[in-house]
């Protein structure tokens, strides 16, 4: 019974202790705190161990002494068990440093849920070594990792710096539908599923469905999930997305370019301004570097003649000329030599969709604009949306859609047409270029992408 070790008797005698999450810890030096938290890190020694716990709000050093490591739970105790601790919070000594430059000296505490030791045994499950597979089978856990919390955080923060953009424009949120019966980019990538006896499909952009929402409440943006049925693997293609899109009425080409340009450079100075987004920047992309203003703008004509000039070959081997598609690898290796955010514009009719405006000056092209950045490529797609009723029709045609489906999206033009436009934003994909991700899959809680649903 002796072996059973040493019972620490959880009273307030040494005084009341505030209950707190770990990022308040830091502001309390000198008072008795209870946290309850993960333990992230442990290192045993003989007089005392050290514990760095976690509870999502941050990391804090915590020491155990005395009885506290001569109890039953301090024998076999594991990291990722969850624990509760009370104790007086102190500045850490010169020369030591410590999350907050604090730690916990703990007086009483106790396992909540004892995570398994041995073969089963955390730090077994997710290594180095783990390939990309068993990863990716393991997310659920590799999210508790540094890292990839800190892109969910940074992910949240981001997405909040946008919504205040929006809000400061007089911008408002809507929530389009992600269950549909058309499509907006074309049948191929479509997720096709049965609806009560008829076909619907997944989202592919909820465009439309703000440009419906116009003449109700003027300008309008959303952050839905898009899915696409994606046949290949790459760093920037998910099956499923988060996509930012906005939809601006009675504006110019040019405002919709001058729109992007502001609103991504206010996102970007909003979070080197949050003291925690900024630290995860310089953490991950210490190179990074706000963009300067304007954006190079690029005529589409003038990327082809870029490509060229800078022997950037088709994928079979060939010269690019005008009418050609840009490549995922030729973009990104012309983005990556200019080395800044690129706006490419007026993109050949015979590429994009059946909704895009034409160049007045030349309407083989459009008023269109991807938004290339280095390390990615493509992170926005945007375009002034035909105003024209016959034009639409012909855009219809065009792309062989039926019209049928597509009336109430057809009635906008009928009913008071406007000249308008607006964009599209992988969030992912945006996300990949500010931390310096390889990937999109990173960039997002649980990925999807062709042969991956789980976790
Ligand atoms: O260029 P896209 O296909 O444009 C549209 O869907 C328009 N209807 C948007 C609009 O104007 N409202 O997609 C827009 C952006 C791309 O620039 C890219 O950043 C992202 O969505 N995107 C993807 N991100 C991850 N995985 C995929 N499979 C993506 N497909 C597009």
């Amino acid at each position: 019974e002796e072996a059973a070790g040493v019972v620490l008797v959880d009273d307030e005698s040494k005084g009341k202790a505030t209950r707190v999450k770990v990022y308040q810890v830091a502001d309390m030096v000198g008072q008795r705190v209870r946290i309850q938290a993960w333990v992230h890190r442990y290192r045993p020694q003989s007089k005392h161990y050290f514990l760095v716990l976690r509870d999502g709000t941050a990391f804090v050093q915590t020491i155990l002494t005395g009885d506290c490591i001569r109890t039953l739970d301090a024998i076999d105790l594991t990291v990722e068990s969850t624990v509760e601790v009370v104790g007086i919070v102190e500045k850490v000594k010169e020369g030591q440093s410590a999350p907050g430059g604090v730690e916990v000296v703990v007086d009483w505490w106790k396992i909540l849920g004892k995570a398994p030791g041995g073969i089963d045994a955390f730090e077994g499950r997710l290594t180095a070594k783990t390939e990309p597979s068993i990863r990716a089978d393991l997310r659920h856990l590799e999210l508790r990792g540094q890292t990839a919390a800190s892109v969910m955080l940074f992910r949240a923060k981001m997405l909040r710096a946008f919504r205040e953009g929006f809000e400061k424009r007089r911008i408002i949120e809507v929530t389009p539908p992600c269950m549909v019966q058309t499509s907006v980019e074309g049948g191929s990538t479509l997720f096709e599923f049965d609806y009560y006896g008829s076909k619907a499909y997944l989202t592919q952009s909820s465009q439309l469905y703000l440009e419906t929402a116009l003449p109700a409440l003027g300008d309008v943006y959303c952050i839905q999930e898009s899915f696409r049925a994606e046949k290949s693997l790459t760093r920037r293609h998910l099956s499923e997305y988060t996509h930012l899109e906005a939809e601006l009425v009675f504006i110019e080409f040019k405002d919709l370019l001058d729109h992007l340009e502001s609103l991504i450079c206010e996102v970007v100075d909003t979070l080197l301004a949050d003291p925690i987004a900024s630290e995860i920047i310089k953490t991950l992309h210490p190179e990074f570097q706000a963009p300067a203003r304007p954006f190079l703008r690029l005529d589409y004509r003038d990327a082809i003649k870029y490509l060229n000039e800078h022997n950037i070959l088709k994928e079979d081997g060939s010269h690019h000329v005008v009418g050609d598609d840009i490549a995922e690898a030729a973009e990104r290796k012309m983005t990556d030599q200019i080395g800044k955010p690129i706006m490419l514009m007026h993109f050949p009719k015979a590429l994009k969709s059946f909704y895009m405006k034409a160049l007045p000056s030349a309407p083989e092209f459009t008023e269109s604009v991807d938004v290339l950045v280095p390390g990615v490529g493509e992170v926005v797609g945007g375009s002034m949306r035909i105003a024209d009723l016959d034009e639409l029709i012909a855009g219809y045609k065009r792309e062989g859609i039926p019209m049928e489906p597509y009336y109430w999206f057809t009635d906008q033009r009928k009913y008071g047409t406007t000249e308008h436009g607006g964009y599209g934003l992988g969030v992912e994909r945006l996300l990949a270029w500010l931390l310096k991700r390889y990937t999109v899959r990173e960039c997002s809680l649980y990925p999807r992408y062709m042969g991956r649903a789980t976790p």
